[in-house]
C-alpha cells in the first residue's frame, strides 16, 4: 500500500511519518491520523465489548455447569452418607446376632449336656450299680462271661456320655471358673492331637460371668482347635493375665503360620470370635507369618457395657 493509501485508511501513520511528508497535506494527513486512532480506538473497544460479552457468557456457562456438579456431589455425597449408615447398621445388628447366637447355641449345648447326663448318664450309672448285684448272684461260668462283656459296655458309654456332656459344656467351667477349665481343654488336647500346651497364668481371679466365661472358652477353644486342625505345630503357649482393668489373653503356636488376613478368610471361627468382641468393645487381633507361628491375642475389659451385654441375655 503506497503511503497516500495508508494516509487515507488512517494506518501506520505516526507523527515521525507525518513530519516527512510534504507541508500542504501535514494537516490534512493530521486529521486524517487523528480519525484514524479513533477508528482503530472504537474498533478495539467493540472487539473488547465482544470479547467481554463471550467472556461474561462463558463464566455464566461455567458457574452453571460448577453449581450443577456441586449439586450432584451434594446428592452423591448424601447417598453415599446413607449406604454407609446402612452398612454400619448391618454390621451392629451382625455382631449383636452373631453374639445372641453363640448364647442361644450354649444355652442349647448346655440343655442337651443336662440331658445327656440325667437321661442317659444316670440310667448308664445305675444299670451298672444293677448288673454289678447280678454279678454277685449265683450263676454260670457262661452268664458270668456275659456280665463281663455287659459291664465293659456300660462302662464304655459312661465314659463317651461324661466325654460328650463335658465337650458340649463343661461343668467345670461354671463350677470352678475359666482357669481350671481352660487346663482341663489343654489336658483334652494334649490326649487328642498330642498338642503340648503350656499355660501361663497370673493366678488373679477372673470375674467374669457364666455367659462371658463361656464365650472366653469357646474363644480358647476356636483358636486351640486351628492350631490342631492347620498349624502343624509341636508347641502352643496359652497366657492369661488382668492388666488394666483387662484380661489379656494371647494363644501362641510355632507352627508354619498364614500369610494374609485370615479373619477375611471363608471360615467362621475367626470371624465369629472378632464379631463377639467387637460387640463386648473388646479387641481380638491375630498375627501370623508363613513358618513364623501365629498369635492370637484377645483383650476383654472386666466390666462389660450392660447396654452391649446384658440385654441380650436369654
Ligand atoms: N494357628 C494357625 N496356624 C495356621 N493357620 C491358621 C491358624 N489359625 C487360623 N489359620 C488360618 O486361618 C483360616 C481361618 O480360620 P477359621 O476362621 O477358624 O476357619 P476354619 O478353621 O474353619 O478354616 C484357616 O483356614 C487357616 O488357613
Ligand atoms: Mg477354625
Amino acid at each position: 500500500m503506497t503511503w497516500h493509501g495508508k494516509l487515507l485508511t488512517g494506518m501506520a501513520l505516526n507523527k515521525h511519518n507525518i513530519k516527512k511528508k510534504p507541508g500542504k497535506y501535514r494537516k490534512q494527513l493530521e486529521q486524517t491520523a487523528i480519525a484514524g486512532d479513533i477508528t482503530e480506538q472504537k474498533h478495539t473497544k467493540k472487539k473488547s465489548a465482544k470479547h467481554c460479552e463471550q467472556l461474561e457468557e462463558m463464566l455464566k456457562e461455567r458457574t452453571r455447569q460448577l453449581r450443577e456438579a456441586d449439586e450432584n456431589l451434594k446428592i452423591e455425597v448424601d447417598i453415599r452418607k446413607k449406604a454407609e449408615k446402612k452398612l454400619k447398621d448391618y454390621r451392629k445388628q451382625i455382631r449383636s446376632l452373631t453374639s445372641q447366637m453363640s448364647l442361644i447355641e450354649e444355652n442349647e449345648k448346655r440343655r442337651i449336656a443336662a440331658e445327656l447326663h440325667d437321661c442317659i448318664g444316670q440310667p448308664l450309672a445305675l444299670s451298672k450299680i444293677k448288673i454289678g448285684f447280678l454279678n454277685k448272684l449265683k450263676h454260670s461260668d457262661e452268664t458270668g462271661k456275659i456280665i463281663k462283656e455287659i459291664l465293659c459296655l456300660i462302662e464304655e458309654a459312661i465314659k463317651e456320655t461324661r466325654t460328650l456332656t463335658f465337650e458340649l459344656s463343661p461343668p467345670i467351667l461354671y463350677e470352678s471358673g475359666l482357669v481350671p477349665a481352660v487346663k482341663w481343654l489343654i489336658d483334652q488336647f494334649r490326649y487328642r492331637h498330642g498338642l503340648n500346651i503350656i499355660l501361663i497364668d497370673d493366678g488373679q481371679d477372673k470375674p467374669f460371668d457364666n455367659n462371658m466365661r463361656f464365650f472366653l472358652f469357646q474363644a480358647i477353644r476356636e483358636l486351640l482347635v486351628n492350631i490342631a486342625k492347620h498349624a502343624q505345630a509341636s508347641k502352643a503357649t496359652i497366657k492369661m493375665a488382668g492388666k488394666n482393668s483387662k484380661l489379656h489373653i494371647t494363644i501362641e503356636d510355632d507352627g508354619i503360620g498364614f500369610s494374609g488376613p485370615a479373619v477375611n478368610c471363608t471360615g467362621y471361627g475367626l470371624f465369629n470370635i472378632r464379631e463377639r468382641m467387637n460387640h463386648i468393645n473388646g479387641v481380638f487381633e491375630i498375627r501370623s507369618r508363613p513358618g513364623k507361628g501365629t498369635r492370637a491375642a484377645l483383650l476383654v475389659p472386666f466390666k462389660l457395657d450392660k447396654k452391649l451385654y446384658k440385654k441380650e441375655l436369654p
